[in-house]
C-alpha cells in the first residue's frame, strides 16, 4: 500500500491558536483525506515547538515556569483540533500502544494516524536532535567559531553579522546583540547539491518540483544561488533548549531541534531501535513525504532542512508547500491590534443557528484561498460563501431531490430507465467522461494530486450546477400528475440521476466538509461510512435503486446574515474578553506584512563577502524603489474615468501555441464573454485560473498578441526585479460585470 505522510509546521505555543494555524492544519486535513480515498495509508503530524528564547520571555511574562507554560498552551492547540472535528491527535507512543484505535473503525484503508509532538521534555526527541548533531559532526559539516552579531529573540533568527544596532526587518523589533562562542554549520557546502535536487525534482515527473508554488521554488532557487554562508546552531546564553551533545554549556539551535520533530513525531528514536512508522513514513523510498507550511518559513524547510538531512544521512521530503497568509479584513492579524480571529466564536454561532461551523470554516478557507496566496478573512465572506454555495447550490440540490424521492417514490431511490435520454449522457459525460476524454472527477483529482486549491472545489460546482440545471430543465415534479407510464419512468430516471451524482458529489467534497457529507450519505441511505469510499470506485449509477432513503432535513439551513452576524461578533467580543485578559505585555511592535521578509524569510544580507553576483545589488534596487516609489504624473477623476474596469470570472485558459509567455483566457465580464490573452503563462498554471474574479479593462481597443485577439486586459500588479504578474483579484465574493471605480 502506498504510504503518505503530511505535516503542518510545529507551531509555537506562545500564544493559543488562531485561524491562520486553523488554516495549515485544516488543509493537511482535507489532503490527509482525500489521500486516504485514494488508497494511501495516512500518517498527519502536527505539534508545538516548546524551545528558545520567545517561548522562556513568554513564560517569563507570564510569571509561569516555561515547563507549565508551553505545557498548558499546548492544550490549547489540541483542544481546538478537538473542537474544529480533526479528531484526537496522539504521541507516536500513544498510537503504538494502540490508544487509537478507536478512531474511524471500519472501511479497507488504515485510519489516518493523528500524530502529535512536542519538542521540550520529550526524551526521543532530545536523543533524536543530539544524534543528528553527532551525524553532521562526524561527517564534518560542523565546526566552532566565535560569533558576533545582531539576532531577533523574536524570530528566533539572524539579522545581521555584524555588531552594528539594527532593528529586525520582520517584525521591526530592535535586535540584540550576541557574541559568543558557537557550534557552526557549514550549509555552504550544500549550495551544489541543493541546485542539484531542486533540478532533479522538476525534471522527474514522479517527483514534481521540490517546492510548490512554482513561483517560490524559483524564490528559493535564487537565494541558494546567491550564495550560502555557513550557519550558527548553537546558543550560548539560552538554557531553555536542548543541551549540545557533550557541551551542556550551549543548547541547540532552535530550528535544528524543530525540524527533526518531523522525524521523532513519528518514531525516529536518534541511534536506538526506531518504531515501525518511521521505517513506513520516511525510510521507505516510495513514501510520500509533503511539509505543509507558511511562505515565511519556507528557507528553513527548502534549504537548512535538506541540508540537514543530508549531513545525517538520511532521505528527504518529497514537496514542500509554502502556502499565503490569511489576513483579517485585508490586514495583518495581530494581538496588538485586537484582529485576530479565532476558529471557537465561528462555530458556535453558525451552531446556533443550527449550521455546521466546521464546515462552514473548512469551506470557506479552502475555497476562497488560492493555495499559495494570501487571502483575506471576514466573517461577511464566510456566511456569504455558506449560504451561497452550501446552503443555495449543494443544500437545495440535495434536500430537493431527498424531498421528491419521499414524496412521490415511496421514500426508495427509483430505478433509472435502462436507456440513457442525451440529458443523462451529457452528465455522465460531464462527470466521468466519454472514452478517454478527462472529466471533472479526473479534473479534480490531478488538481488535488498537485494541491491545487480550490480547483478542485470548483470542479464539483461545476458538476453541481449541471445537475441543478439538469433539475429545472427536466422539471420532474411536473411529471407526478401524469399517469402515463413513460411519464412516470422519465421521474423516475430524473431522481435517480440527480439522487446518484450527490453521491458523487458527497464522495468528492468529503475531505472538505467531511461531517456534512456524512451526513449527505446518511440521508441518500448509501450502506456504509462515506470516508471509506475509494476514489477508484466512483463511477456513474453506484447508488442502489431500492435504497430507502432518511429523511429531508437540511444539512445547510440558510443563515440570516445581520442576525448571524450579529452572534460572531458577540461571540467574538465575548471570547476575547476570557482569553485575552491576562495576556502578557508585548513589545512595541512596527507592524510589517510578511511579504516584506521575502518569501525564503531571507533577510537582506550586510556581509559584503557573502554577497555573490547581482545579490547585492538587487537588494539596494529593492530599497531604493520602496524608499521612494516611482510616481506617475497627476490625472484628473475624469481622465480616470475613461478607464472601463470591470470583474470578470477566467472560465477557462489555454497556452497559446508558439507563444510561451501567453495564455488564451475566455473571461466572463457578466454581460458577455471576453477573449483575453495575457502574459501570464510563466507564472499561473491554467488550471490555476479558473473561477478566479479578476478585473478587466474592458474599453481597450482590440488588438493582435502572436495572431491571436485580445479584447481586453486583466490587471496584475507587478513584482520584483523580473516583474513577476500577480493578478488583482477580490478577497470577497463580487458579482460579475460590477464596476471598479
Ligand atoms: N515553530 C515554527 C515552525 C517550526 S516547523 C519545524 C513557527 N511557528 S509559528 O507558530 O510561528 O508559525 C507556524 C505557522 O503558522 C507558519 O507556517 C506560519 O506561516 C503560519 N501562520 C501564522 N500566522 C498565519 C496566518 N495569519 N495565516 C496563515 N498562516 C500563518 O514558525
Amino acid at each position: 500500500m502506498k504510504k503518505f505522510y503530511i505535516t503542518t509546521p510545529i507551531y509555537y505555543p506562545n500564544a493559543r491558536p488562531h485561524v491562520g494555524s486553523a488554516y495549515t492544519t485544516i488543509a493537511c486535513d482535507a489532503i490527509a483525506r482525500y489521500k486516504r480515498m485514494c488508497g494511501y495509508d495516512v500518517a498527519f503530524l502536527t505539534g508545538t515547538d516548546e524551545h528558545g528564547e520567545k517561548l522562556q520571555r513568554a513564560a517569563d511574562e507570564a510569571g509561569v515556569p516555561v515547563e507549565q507554560f508551553v505545557a498548558e498552551k499546548r492544550k490549547l492547540f489540541k483542544e481546538l483540533w478537538r473542537t474544529l472535528g480533526l479528531g484526537e491527535f496522539r504521541s507516536i507512543g500513544e498510537v503504538a500502544a494502540g490508544l487509537s484505535r478507536e478512531q474511524e473503525d471500519g472501511g479497507t484503508a488504515p485510519p489516518i494516524k493523528r500524530l502529535f509532538v512536542h519538542t521540550s521534555q520529550n526524551r526521543d526527541h532530545v536523543k533524536s536532535v543530539q544524534w543528528m548533531i553527532r551525524q553532521a559532526k562526524k561527517a564534518g559539516y560542523i565546526y566552532k567559531k566565535r560569533y558576533e552579531g545582531r539576532y531577533c529573540i523574536f524570530d528566533e533568527r539572524y539579522v545581521s553579522d555584524n555588531p552594528e544596532p539594527v532593528n529586525c526587518d520582520i517584525c521591526g523589533r530592535p535586535a540584540e546583540l550576541i557574541s559568543e562562542e558557537n557550534y557552526f554549520f557549514r550549509l555552504s557546502a550544500f549550495e551544489k547539491p541543493l541546485m542539484e535536487l531542486y533540478e532533479r525534482h522538476e525534471k522527474d515527473s514522479t517527483f514534481g518540483p521540490f517546492v510548490l508554488p512554482d513561483f517560490r521554488m524559483n524564490e528559493v532557487k535564487s537565494f541558494v544561488k546567491s550564495g550560502l554562508r555557513d550557519i550558527s546552531i548553537s546558543r550560548k546564553r539560552l538554557k531553555w533548549g536542548i543541551p549540545w551533545p557533550d557541551d551542556p554549556e550551549q543548547v541547540v539551535y532552535v530550528w535544528y531541534d524543530a525540524l527533526t520533530s518531523y522525524l521523532t513525531g513519528i518514531g525516529f528514536r536518534g541511534g536506538d531501535k526506531p518504531e515501525p512508522a518511521f521505517e513506513k513514513y520516511w525510510m521507505d523510498p516510495e513514501a510520500e513525504r509533503v511539509h505543509m507550511i507558511g511562505k515565511d518559513i519556507l528557507r528553513f524547510h527548502a534549504v537548512y532542512w535538506p541540508a540537514f538531512l543530508w549531513a545525517a544521512g538520511l532521505p528527504l521530503p518529497k514537496t514542500v508547500f509554502a502556502h499565503g497568509w490569511i489576513y483579517y479584513e485585508q490586514d495583518k492579524m495581530s494581538k496588538s491590534k485586537g484582529n485576530v480571529v479565532y476558529p471557537e466564536p465561528i462555530i458556535k454561532a453558525f451552531e446556533e443557528f443550527g449550521a455546521p461551523g466546521n464546515d462552514a470554516l473548512r469551506y470557506y478557507l479552502l475555497r476562497d484561498t488560492p493555495f499559495g496566496q494570501d487571502a483575506n478573512f471576514s466573517y461577511e465572506g464566510l456566511i456569504n460563501r455558506y449560504n451561497s454555495d452550501l446552503a443555495n447550490d449543494l443544500g437545495n440540490l440535495a434536500n430537493r431531490t431527498v424531498t421528491m424521492i419521499n414524496r412521490y417514490c415511496g421514500g426508495r431511490v427509483p430505478k433509472p430507465q435502462s436507456a440513457l435520454a442525451k440529458s443523462e449522457e451529457d452528465l455522465q459525460e460531464t462527470f466521468f467522461g466519454k472514452g478517454e476524454q478527462k472529466q471533472l472527477v479526473a479534473d479534480y483529482k490531478s488538481a488535488s494530486d498537485a494541491f491545487l486549491m480550490p480547483v478542485p472545489i470548483l470542479r464539483v460546482w461545476d458538476g453541481i450546477s449541471a445537475v441543478n440545471s439538469y433539475l429545472v430543465e427536466q422539471q420532474p415534479w411536473k411529471l407526478t400528475a401524469s399517469n402515463r407510464e413513460e411519464d412516470r419512468s422519465r421521474l423516475e430516471t430524473v431522481l435517480y440521476t440527480a439522487a446518484d451524482l450527490i453521491r458523487t458529489i458527497a464522495v468528492l467534497l468529503h475531505p472538505v466538509i467531511p461531517d456534512s457529507t456524512a451526513k449527505l450519505w446518511v440521508q441518500l441511505g448509501c450502506d456504509g461510512h462515506i470516508r471509506d469510499q475509494k476514489f477508484e470506485d466512483l463511477k456513474w449509477q453506484s447508488l442502489q435503486p431500492g435504497t430507502k432513503v432518511g429523511k429531508p432535513e437540511p444539512v445547510f439551513p440558510r443563515l440570516d446574515k445581520a442576525a448571524t452576524l450579529a452572534r460572531l461578533n458577540e461571540f467574538a467580543e465575548e471570547d476575547r474578553k476570557r482569553n485575552e485578559a491576562p495576556v502578557a505585555k508585548e513589545k512595541k511592535t512596527v507592524e510589517t506584512p510578511p511579504e516584506k521578509k521575502g518569501a525564503t524569510g531571507e533577510q537582506p544580507r550586510t556581509t559584503p563577502e557573502v554577497q555573490s553576483g547581482t545579490g547585492l545589488q538587487s537588494v539596494k534596487e529593492g530599497t531604493a524603489g520602496m524608499a521612494t516609489p516611482q510616481t506617475a504624473p497627476q490625472i484628473s477623476i475624469d481622465d480616470f474615468a475613461k478607464v472601463e474596469m470591470r470583474v470578470g470570472e477566467i472560465i477557462s485558459a489555454e497556452p497559446i501555441p508558439k507563444a510561451d509567455k501567453l495564455l488564451k483566457l475566455l473571461v466572463d465580464i457578466g454581460t458577455e464573454v471576453r477573449q483575453v490573452c495575457a502574459g501570464i503563462a510563466a507564472y499561473y498554471k491554467p488550471e490555476q485560473l479558473i473561477g478566479m474574479k479578476v478585473v478587466v479593462v474592458t474599453n481597450l481597443q482590440p488588438r493582435k498578441l502572436r495572431g491571436v485577439e485580445s479584447n481586453g486586459m486583466i490587471v496584475a500588479a507587478s513584482v520584483g526585479d523580473e516583474g513577476r504578474p500577480v493578478l488583482v483579484t477580490f478577497k470577497e465574493d463580487v458579482p460579475k460585470g460590477a464596476r471598479l471605480r
